[in-house]
């Protein structure tokens, strides 16, 4: 058994350790790690180990009694330090069974008009950044389900936009905006309360503490969907055969798995506990990533290569996590997958095609492209 600081680590400064790394080229760290074998720690000013396995993904996503979220990077950052995303065992369980219905396939279906007619007024046409486009779309399609489009569009921009800044702008309070969100959900909370209806406010307004749960949903929601949406549209622009209505599920697979806008979660140890042969004490921070589960050779055959057909075979069980995994898997993910449809599908008829852009990964809050990535449309 070995201490995380008896595991191999990528080239550290003397003194800074990986902070400054970790700041300015974080995937290109975590590679450097993954070159040592499936764990290696990083020196970030306390004993952390990343690990990408399915023994190590497994053991931390099911185990919610030793790994927590209290202490872990999204305690870092105010738009997602709240919530269920922040609620432990044994709370929480009851948390995310009062989502549970919400949140799940069958409730999603009634929002599917919505969600469809949000889309009218951004249809785009000619030539378009996806990454801008895919923002708009987003934002226009978590208005309609979480408030029947009757939040202040500008006001939800404002709030979100910040999400995507390079670090440390997320992290800082941002206290009169978070008072003008705070003051919007309550105005359209007591609608809800008071006239009934079946968005997801309507379902949030009646839970203690839900309008907490409303304002770190959408922060954890629009970010993701929006770089998978740019990425997947991104992608079918050059792999056309892809475009069609069966066709959009392995593609968004696909891009998930290269880029997975969760490209990284963490969780701090509460109780020791020992993960292939790693002896992991309280207080330790623990990385789990679905960037570098998607990406090891190890698991996937040509891994760099964009073949959504790979997904006719299942994955190797714990490998592939662009949702997480265990009890905190994504509380959206059906509600990611119903916005990232609805949008493609708007592109399944007409000529699409590439005209230049820069995909590369970009890593912050979430996992981005670099962009723009311009498109040429004609429906
Ligand atoms: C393509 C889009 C999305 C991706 C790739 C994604 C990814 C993830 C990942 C990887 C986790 C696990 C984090 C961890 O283990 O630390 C997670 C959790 C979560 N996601 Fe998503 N997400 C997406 C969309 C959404 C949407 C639309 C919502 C809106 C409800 C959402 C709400 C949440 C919440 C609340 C959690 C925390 C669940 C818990 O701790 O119990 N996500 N998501």
């Amino acid at each position: 058994m070995v201490n995380p600081a008896g595991l191999p680590a990528p080239e550290a400064h003397p003194y800074a350790g990986h902070f400054p790394r970790w700041g300015t080229a974080p995937l290109q760290l975590l590679q450097e790690g993954a070159q040592f074998g499936t764990t290696f720690q990083l020196k970030l000013g306390l004993p952390t180990v990343v690990g990408f396995g399915p023994t190590w993904n497994r053991s931390l996503l099911t185990d919610l009694e030793s790994f927590v979220s209290a202490g872990s990077f999204s305690r870092l950052v105010p738009y997602l330090s709240g919530g269920v995303i922040m609620t432990d065992a044994p709370g929480h369980r009851s948390r995310r069974a009062q989502l549970r219905e919400p949140y799940g396939k069958n409730a999603l279906l009634n929002l599917q008009e919505r969600v469809r007619s949000a889309l009218y007024d951004v249809r785009p046409s000619g030539e378009f950044d996806a990454l801008s486009w895919a923002d708009r779309a987003t934002l226009s399609m978590l208005n309609a389900a979480y408030f029947s489009g009757e939040f202040d569009a500008e006001l939800l921009h404002a709030f979100l936009a910040p999400l995507r800044l390079p670090f440390p702008s997320p992290m800082w309070p941002r206290p009169i905006l978070f008072a003008r969100v705070n003051a919007e959900l309550r105005r359209l909370a007591g609608k809800r309360l008071e006239q009934g209806g079946d968005d997801l406010l309507s379902h949030l307004a009646r839970l203690s503490g839900g309008l907490t749960e409303a304002r770190v949903t959408l922060a954890a929601g629009h970010d993701t969907t929006t770089h998978t949406l740019a990425w997947t549209l991104w992608h079918l622009a050059q792999h056309g055969s892809w475009r069609t209505a069966e066709g959009l599920r392995p593609a968004i697979r696909e891009t998930l798995r290269l880029y997975p806008s969760g490209w990284i979660g963490s969780r701090r140890v509460k109780r020791a506990a020992e993960i292939e042969g790693v002896a992991l004490a309280p207080g330790n921070l623990v990385i789990y990533s679905p960037f570098l589960s998607g990406r090891s050779p190890e698991f996937w055959t040509a891994p760099e290569e964009f073949r959504p057909q790979r997904f006719e075979q299942a994955p190797l069980p714990w490998t592939y996590l662009p949702f997480g995994g265990g009890e905190r898997v994504c509380l959206g993910m059906h509600l990611a997958h119903l916005l990232l449809e609805e949008a493609l599908g708007l592109f399944l008829s007409g000529e699409l095609s590439a005209v230049t852009g820069d995909p590369t990964p970009r890593p912050g809050v979430t996992l981005g492209p670099t962009g723009p990535l311009v498109l040429r449309f004609r429906p």
